[in-house]
């Protein structure tokens, strides 16, 4: 299963007609980067260690931009249902908590992070 984002909002790619994506905005893991620029989600996510295997993160990731576009100051109780529907088989999810606070710092432009 393969997380999109369609029209700014996480779907699996796989579950999704091709029909009702046509005229929508798609963006995958392989966009979000701008002139080779790492986007700053993807920058805490690696400052953090926020992965082992790595399988599940591009999921974690869009559903993170998705997340911080409704409310860029989510508490770890919204974090963490917000991003229930994903899976880490490695169990990595202290740490991208820890990378999603971060981001939601970095995007909001403030000073303070987690560290
Ligand atoms: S880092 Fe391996 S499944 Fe999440």
């Amino acid at each position: 299963m393969r997380t999109v984002l369609l029209d700014g909002k996480p779907v699996s790619s796989c579950l999704v007609l091709a029909a009702l994506a046509e005229g929508k905005e798609i963006l995958t893991i392989e966009g979000l980067a701008t002139d080779g620029k790492l986007h700053p989600i993807q920058e805490a996510f690696i400052e953090h260690n926020a992965f082992q295997c790595s399988y599940c993160t591009p999921g974690f990731i869009l559903t993170t931009k998705s997340l911080l576009e409704e409310n860029p100051s989510p508490t770890v109780e919204q974090i963490r249902g917000y991003l229930a529907g994903n899976l880490c088989r490695c169990g990595s999810y202290v740490k991208i908590q820890d990378a999603v606070m971060d981001a939601a710092a970095r995007l909001r432009g403030a000073a303070h992070r987690l560290f």
